[in-house]
């Protein structure tokens, strides 16, 4: 079949691959032009494990081409929309502009009978904007929300947990039977539904995902007012095949493009629509996420004596999980700036995230070997959990740092080791 992606950010370009693994003719395409030049000489254009591989193969079978020609797309029959809804700089809400734009530009090019499919996640009720947008080109629109995850999108992509399409009429969804035909014929499940009800589905996984990681860091909050151990607990109570264990890492909180943003984009959303109380626990859950952020900072200042400034500080990650290179609204990253904003001596380190923090945060030091990172200093503050930092060995960040202090902002290490060799431990809810 012939696809477009339009738009080929981290959604985009590995649906483009993803889509030309399954077979499929397809043709990305993106404003930038630095990123089509990567992604057409078959490279990733970040860190994504898996992808370049896939990139290569498609663009050398002559089945994926990217272009920032939007009329290369015209005989397309499916039209993937894959842009970015960022956070606007001055609310909460989405901003729909790249949408927008996207659909304007479509408008020119599709075919009669050609489908849009919407994958960015955008605030319920815009896909039936966009439909009666399209309505005169002749060209219909559906909704399939994508729930990848970074560093494992594309198993998430062509494997997925399930399928879902937001459609006003059954040929669209058979169309898009055919475009993920190995999924279905796999017995992935596939949920068929109305755009509305895609478009939420879609907003309100995340809006869950985030309560469940911010339920455990308030956990996690108790748990220090009464030196309970917010690990066993999550152990514990995840053990309640109602509960589940996922997703109940207590730490230093959720960051990334899409949580944060996400749950704030769903309250200004409900706002509009007057339901603002059905959401009002979201603005707990985003308090309580960067709460956790304050939790470290202040053990910071407590483990070092009362202040931080012109105290040597290693960092320990920047991303906002392992596996990544990504930056985005990263709880990592933030602790760094704000140890170096109380005149703290930071030294930071990670091992994909350094070039994409250095843009956003030039004025932090940053190493490339932990062991650098560690030299010399009076605390570390473990805020990634790169299996790099899990695997430390206790005794030798002890020698190189001379003073033993660990923060444990993903309580991945284990207390009784670190206290063994002489190191004063704080995790995040133990200890
Ligand atoms: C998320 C959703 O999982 C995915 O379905 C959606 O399509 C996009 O948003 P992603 O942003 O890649 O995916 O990251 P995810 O693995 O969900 O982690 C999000 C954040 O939550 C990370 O900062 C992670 O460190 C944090 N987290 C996750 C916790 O703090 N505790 C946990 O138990 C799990």
């Amino acid at each position: 079949m012939k696809i477009s992606v339009i738009g080929c950010g981290y959604l985009g370009a590995v649906h483009a691959a993803a889509m030309a693994k399954l077979g499929h003719d397809v043709v990305g395409v993106d404003t930038d032009p630095a990123k089509v030049a990567t992604l057409a000489a078959g490279e990733a254009p970040f860190h994504e494990p898996g992808l370049a591989e896939l990139l290569l193969d498609g663009v050398e079978g002559g089945r994926l081409r990217f272009t920032t020609d939007i009329t290369e797309t015209a005989g397309a029959q499916v039209h993937f929309l894959a842009v970015g809804t960022p956070q606007q700089a001055d609310s909460d809400a989405a901003d729909l502009r790249f949408v927008h734009a996207a659909i304007d530009a479509l408008r020119a090019v599709v075919q009669p009978g050609a489908l849009v499919v919407g994958k960015s996640t955008v605030p319920v009720g815009t896909a039936a904007d966009l439909a009666v947008r399209l309505a005169e080109t002749g060209a219909s629109l559906a909704w399939n929300p994508e729930f990848l995850r970074e560093g494992y999108a594309i198993a998430d992509t062509l494997t997925p947990d399930r399928l879902v399409y937001g459609v006003t009429d059954p040929g669209q969804a058979a169309l898009l039977d055919e475009v993920y035909r190995v999924a279905i014929d796999a017995g992935t499940p596939r949920i068929v539904t109305d755009l509305p009800t895609a478009e939420l589905v879609k907003t309100a996984a995340n809006a869950f995902l985030a309560t469940k990681i911010s339920f455990i860091n308030a956990m996690a909050e108790i748990a220090e007012a009464t030196g309970a151990d917010v690990t066993t607990l999550a152990d514990a109570i995840g053990h309640d095949a109602r509960i589940g264990r996922r997703f109940l890492n207590a730490g230093i909180g959720f960051g990334g493009g899409c949580l944060p943003k996400d749950i704030r984009a769903f309250t200004a959303r409900a706002e509009e629509l007057g339901r603002a109380e059905s959401v009002a626990f979201l603005r707990q859950v985003d308090a309580i996420n960067l709460r956790r952020r304050e939790r470290v900072i202040d053990l910071s200042v407590e483990l070092l004596g009362g202040s931080v400034f012109q105290k040597r500080i290693a960092v320990l990650g920047l991303t906002f999980k392992p596996d990544s290179d990504d930056v985005r609204d990263s709880p990592a990253l933030d602790v760094a700036a704000r140890l170096h904003g109380l005149g703290a001596d930071v030294v930071a380190t990670d091992p994909h995230g350094i070039e994409n923090s250095r843009m956003r945060h030039p004025q932090l030091d940053y190493v490339t070997d932990v062991e650098a990172a560690l030299a010399g200093a009076e605390l570390a503050v473990l805020v990634t959990e790169w299996d790099e930092y899990r695997s430390l060995d206790a005794v030798r960040v002890a020698e190189l740092m001379g003073s033993a202090r660990i923060i444990d902002g993903r309580n991945v290490l284990d207390v009784a080791t670190w206290k063994a060799a002489g190191f004063q431990y704080r995790g995040l809810g133990r200890e």
